[in-house]
């Protein structure tokens, strides 16, 4: 929504210039009425309600000329000589669209905005929307688009925002896909991509990478350092985390749901701008946190469950200031809990999960006053009083308990 009105104000002008436009007796370009004569005949007429744009698409009136009722969802350029307008946006509405995208659209080749989200449009992206040089944003999110991404997609030199989210489509990412320069948002999110993903480093100016939902596999690729938030959760991504170690700028980092493994490394945690980290459902083996206390990286979530973690709690998670939710459930832990997270739970910690580890001996005694933060520390081998709410469930029973830190 916010972005629709974003390119309404920005198109205004353009609007008007249009207007302008039509007292010079410019028309649109004859390929570009014929596109969209294409495209609306590729939607089934049955999805097009009467309150909708493409029922406005009335072609006995020229579409670049029509008044503010019809051609509603195109904007025009305005020709700067007697040549005719072209068509600079299809932005439609989320009314269930139901059809092809016409191969035609290729045919709109001033376009710099495509939007089709929240439809019902299916079959493959057209491999002619590589023609369209000048488009700054494509988004078909929530579609029913099958087959893969167009190889010539890496020529969409322009494109800043490419959202492909909540489809059907399959394949792997084309790997010359570095060509698009001028990306700062890619979602290829819930959908059926697979293969590896190649080298992203290109793709210098790429601020937000959203690949979850989908089956890539292989090793996290090298990306830029232009990023803040990888989306890379329920995947099958394995072997380490060192490719992303040098990303100075990432603040959130979500590839839980995934085989890595080795450590979760103190190069990541250390990031100065990272808040967000999700590592869970891996197959990490320990997690490496230093004395942050001189240092501030401003990490306010920390989930981590359900990894192979070993060894005792690392007490220097208390010198992480800005720590809030802490979750550890899940793994090999032993020993027990350190007397410095009962401080913390006193004070900022609000979020504490520690349930199935292999946890013994009494708990800090902070942790029998605190009543606001929400945890567990079910299925531990604490000693753990029945009237501390984090305890509550079950404990585990005490042959599991005995000689735990030789557990796998
Ligand atoms: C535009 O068309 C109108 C009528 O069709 C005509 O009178 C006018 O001279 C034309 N203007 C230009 C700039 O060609
Ligand atoms: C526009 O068309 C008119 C009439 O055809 C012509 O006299 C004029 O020179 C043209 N202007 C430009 C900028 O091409
Ligand atoms: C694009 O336009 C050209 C020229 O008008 C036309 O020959 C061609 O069929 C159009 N392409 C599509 C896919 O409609
Ligand atoms: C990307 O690769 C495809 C297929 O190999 C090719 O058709 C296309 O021209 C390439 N694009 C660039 C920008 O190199
Ligand atoms: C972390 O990832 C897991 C698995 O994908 C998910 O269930 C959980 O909600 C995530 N945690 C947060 C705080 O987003
Ligand atoms: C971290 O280092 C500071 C300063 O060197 C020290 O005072 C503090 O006790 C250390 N904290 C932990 C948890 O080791
Ligand atoms: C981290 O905590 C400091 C104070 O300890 C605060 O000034 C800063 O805004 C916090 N950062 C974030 C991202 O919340």
């Amino acid at each position: 929504m916010a972005t629709k009105l974003f390119f309404l104000l920005y198109f205004t002008s353009t609007i008007i210039l249009c207007l302008m436009a039509s007292q010079i007796n410019s028309s649109t370009l004859e390929t570009d009425t014929h596109a969209l004569v294409e495209i609306k005949r590729a939607i089934d007429p049955n999805s097009v309600s009467p309150s909708s744009y493409l029922n406005s698409w009335d072609f006995t009136m020229d579409p670049c000329e029509s008044t503010g009722s019809q051609f509603l969802g195109i904007l025009c350029n305005l020709p700067l000589d007697n040549s005719s307008s072209r068509v600079v946006a299809l932005d439609l509405d989320s009314i269930g669209y139901d059809g092809f995208l016409a191969p035609a659209i290729g045919n709109l080749t001033e376009l710099t905005v495509l939007n089709l989200d929240k439809n019902n449009f299916r079959g493959p992206i057209p491999q002619t929307i590589s023609n369209l040089r000048k488009l700054i944003r494509l988004t078909l999110s929530e579609n029913f688009f099958t087959g893969p991404i167009p190889l010539g997609i890496s020529a969409l030199k322009n494109l800043q925002h490419l959202d492909v989210s909540f489809n059907r489509l399959s394949g792997s990412i084309p790997t010359n896909i570095s060509g698009l320069r001028s990306l700062t948002y890619m979602s290829l999110s819930n959908n059926a991509f697979a293969g590896g993903v190649p080298d992203l480093k290109g793709l210098w100016q790429l601020q937000t990478i959203d690949l979850s939902i989908n089956q890539f596999y292989g090793d996290i690729p090298n990306l830029p350092i232009s990023l803040r938030k990888i989306y890379f959760n329920h995947n099958i991504f394995s072997g380490h985390m060192t490719p992303l170690k040098g990303l100075k700028m990432l603040k959130w980092l979500d590839i839980s749901d995934n085989r890595l493994s080795g450590a979760i490394s103190k190069d990541i945690i250390s990031l100065k701008g990272i808040v967000h980290l999700n590592v869970s459902y891996n197959r990490f083996t320990a997690l490496e946190v230093i004395n942050y206390s001189l240092e501030g990286p401003m990490l306010q979530v920390l989930e981590a469950q359900g990894n192979h973690l070993r060894g005792h709690l690392p007490l220097n998670l208390v010198t992480l200031k800005n720590l809030t939710n802490v979750n550890l459930a899940n793994n090999q832990f032993y020993g027990i809990i350190p007397n410095e997270y009962g401080t913390k739970v006193m004070t900022s910690w609000r979020k504490l999960y520690l349930e199935y580890n292999f946890l013994t001996g009494n708990l800090p005694p902070e942790f029998a006053l605190q009543t606001n933060i929400r945890g567990s520390l079910a299925n531990n081998c604490l000693q753990c009083p029945p009237n501390i709410v984090l305890c509550h469930g079950p404990q585990r029973p005490a042959t599991e308990c005995v000689g735990n830190h030789q557990t796998p």
